[in-house]
């Protein structure tokens, strides 16, 4: 097939990974998997001839591409369940009477075990050697990371030891190391850009990275807690089991044979005191039935076994004073209040600040400037301030209230009926500037790498850039000006600015960042729209006609593109070079041509020809008449194949159709 340009080779990659998705994620495919190879192999051409422009993302790479996670999915041997999480005593009593009550005796053993808060994983020894490594997914199925778990130092890629068998399937979690999470962060926060919300997802998103030396910076780690299908009877011999291979396991103190509830508990007591001095973040503990063969006679519920729970921490608390309320600006408008707190440890970090949320919030808990508070680490790296301490509250503190100017432009604020929130509504405002520019910057977004905040907000300051459109006009020379940028920082940035020009209309649409429009809206729109200038002629009647949208995110949209500024900054954007692609603008030969089918076709179904056909811009009719472009025509095809004959239509067959809908989509 004859790709002329670097663009129809990205399209058809996107192309590639849309149908990934439409297959693994929603399973809904929408073309045959014969065509789907088809569409893989011209893939494969391309990059055969133009080794130069192989995209990471391309799904011919080793660590190949769904639009998801950028994997390959692999179908787990024995499904990766979930567990059952208690809180209190209670629940771990029901949980042990409930196995008493299904096996009918009492006095059996149970295994307690640090519950790390990281990625569950399904990891496979051959013959000794690691060959795979398959995330949870969704239980049945998950991504192939091995090649990036191959990465993780403590997990041997060749077991030592005797007695290996044949095939070794195992399960462990992945983290990354509380100390590894934090110094990620910092640097992160140094370039300005998103920080990870908790280790957790710090190890996630490091697991799924496209390049494997990138995981390898990230130093993940990985515990084993499982074998899958083992000689062996009892989980506690598990760990000893596995340590004579050389592979990681719980060590003394990390886990416990426990004979009764009471046993479990003063394990669990144990661990909470020294939670914050494991070097991985934990939240709470495994309790799982000893005797391997037992497990199947108690059974399972829904996702997860009756034999285990998960017995989690409260999470963790401390106390501080507010020192001061400050004032955050969104890219909205919306003012979050933020308290500034003495600097206090908390969960192995030191917090200094505590989202507020909104005036109600400050209300309801009656919190002031001065106040001693306890705050609360949840899931996430932000806390909270969970409650006051009155007895402690100063004789002279007074109610806080949200300024009635924003802090960043000095306008006054509004608050909208029926909103919670107080919003700066000048469209001039810096610190709302700021956040849109980064919004739109983002990796949802316009994806453009190395561009964070941070960095933003030294080219605003140096006035580099205004509006978004000024992005597309930096040059090697302005951004040389940017505190801590050398020559290779300015080489990535500029190239990660050129690459976000060739992006989708959907996120095109959603980088806007109009109010209310979010990725799924985006998407909504840009289906419906079909290209830019579709997007500029929006009427609300066309809006509300969207599944999805209602009134309040038509007149968003309305109020943005009756904006003389919003729509010449889209203008510039694309005089500037940026080319957002609606999903069914194809250039493709069917593309606007209408379509007749007669016969029997055997490769696809009706529905299925006509969907390829419409899915590259054709239409297709019942009857053949001047309009028809094209016939196609299958087995036994009768009266149809005449008229078009006669009004001298195109006719093609089975095989001429398949090598059309093949070429360049
Ligand atoms: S056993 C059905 N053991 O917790 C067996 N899981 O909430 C479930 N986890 O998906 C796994 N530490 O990601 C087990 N010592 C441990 C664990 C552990 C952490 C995670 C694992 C699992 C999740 C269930």
């Amino acid at each position: 097939m004859k790709v002329k340009t670097r663009e129809e080779y990205a399209r058809l990659v996107e192309e590639a990974k849309k149908h990934d998705a439409l297959y693994y994620v929603e399973a809904k495919p929408l073309i045959s998997d014969y065509e789907y190879d088809r569409l893989i192999k011209s893939i494969e051409g391309i990059e055969k001839e133009h080794p130069e422009w192989i995209l990471t993302t391309s799904p011919t790479q080793a660590v190949s591409s769904d639009i998801q996670s950028g994997f390959k999915q692999v179908e787990h041997v024995r499904p990766m369940l979930s567990l059952m999480n208690t809180y209190s005593e209670e629940e771990l009593s029901d949980f042990v009477k409930r196995m008493e009550k299904i096996l009918g005796e009492t006095g059996f053993a149970f295994m307690a075990e640090l519950k790390i808060d990281g990625i569950a994983l399904s990891l496979r020894y051959e013959k000794g050697k690691f060959v795979r490594a398959v995330t949870r997914g969704d239980g049945k199925k998950g991504d192939d990371v091995t090649e990036n778990v191959r990465t993780i130092k403590t997990l041997p890629h060749e077991l030592k030891g005797e007695q290996i068998p044949d095939v070794l399937e195992l399960r462990g979690e992945v983290f990354m190391p509380l100390a590894v999470f934090y110094q990620l962060n910092k640097e992160k926060e140094e370039a300005g850009e998103d920080v990870y919300a908790n280790p957790r997802n710090a190890a996630a998103g490091s697991l799924k990275l496209l390049d494997p030396n990138q995981t390898r910076q990230r130093s993940l780690a990985v515990i084993i807690y499982d074998v899958v299908d083992s000689e062996l009877s009892c989980q506690s011999e598990i760990a000893t089991y596995l340590k004579q291979f050389g592979l990681p396991v719980f060590s003394e103190g990390q886990s416990s044979l426990c004979k009764n509830v009471s046993e479990i508990l003063s394990f669990a007591k144990q661990v909470e005191e020294k939670r914050g001095s494991f070097l991985f973040e934990i939240d709470g503990i495994v309790v799982k039935f000893d005797e391997l063969a037992k497990r199947d006679e108690i059974g399972f519920t829904g996702k997860s076994p009756k034999w285990a729970v998960a017995y989690k921490f409260a999470p963790e608390q401390a106390i501080t004073k507010i020192e001061n309320i400050t004032v955050q600006v969104g890219r909205t408008g919306v003012l979050t209040p933020v308290a500034e707190l003495k600097p206090v440890k908390l969960a192995g970090s030191t917090i200094s600040r505590a989202t507020l949320h909104n005036q109600d919030e400050i209300d309801r808990k009656d919190i002031r400037i001065g106040d001693t508070v306890i705050i609360e680490k949840g899931g996430d790296v932000i806390p909270k301030v969970v409650l006051v301490d009155f007895t402690k509250r100063l004789i002279d503190s007074v109610k806080w209230s949200m300024p009635l100017n924003c802090p960043s432009c000095h306008e006054k604020t509004i608050h909208i009926e029926g909103e919670v929130a107080v919003r700066c509504v000048n469209p001039l405002c810096g610190a709302k500037n700021l956040k849109k520019i980064t919004f739109f910057a983002a990796k949802d977004a316009m994806d453009i790498d190395h561009l964070g905040e941070k960095v933003i907000e030294k080219l605003v300051n140096k006035g580099f850039v205004k509006t978004i459109s000024d992005i597309y006009e930096l040059t090697p020379e302005k951004l040389g000006q940017i505190e801590g940028f050398k020559e290779k920082s300015v080489k990535n940035v500029l190239e990660s600015i050129e690459k976000s020009k060739e992006t989708t209309l959907a996120r095109f649409i959603f980088a806007l960042g109009i109010k209310h429009i979010g990725e799924i809206a985006a998407e909504a729109i840009a289906d419906t729209v079909l290209d830019l200038d579709g997007f500029l002629a929006l009427t609300e009647e066309k809006l509300l006609a969207i599944e999805g949208i209602g009134k309040i995110v038509s007149e968003s949209v309305m109020q943005f593109l009756s904006q003389k500024e919003s729509v010449e900054e889209i203008h510039r954007l694309i005089k500037l070079g940026v080319k957002p692609k609606g999903r069914n603008k194809i250039d493709h030969p069917f593309s606007g041509k209408t379509f007749v089918l007669t016969g029997t076709l055997k490769q696809f179904g009706r529905s299925e020809a006509a969907e390829l056909i419409k899915e590259r811009g054709g239409k297709v009719s019942n009857s053949v008449g001047p309009g028809t472009d094209y016939l196609i025509v299958g087995e036994e095809a009768g009266s149809k194949l005449e008229k078009a004959k006669k009004l001298g239509i195109t006719i093609l067959d089975e095989l001429e159709f398949f090598n059309s809908v093949s070429k360049s989509i």
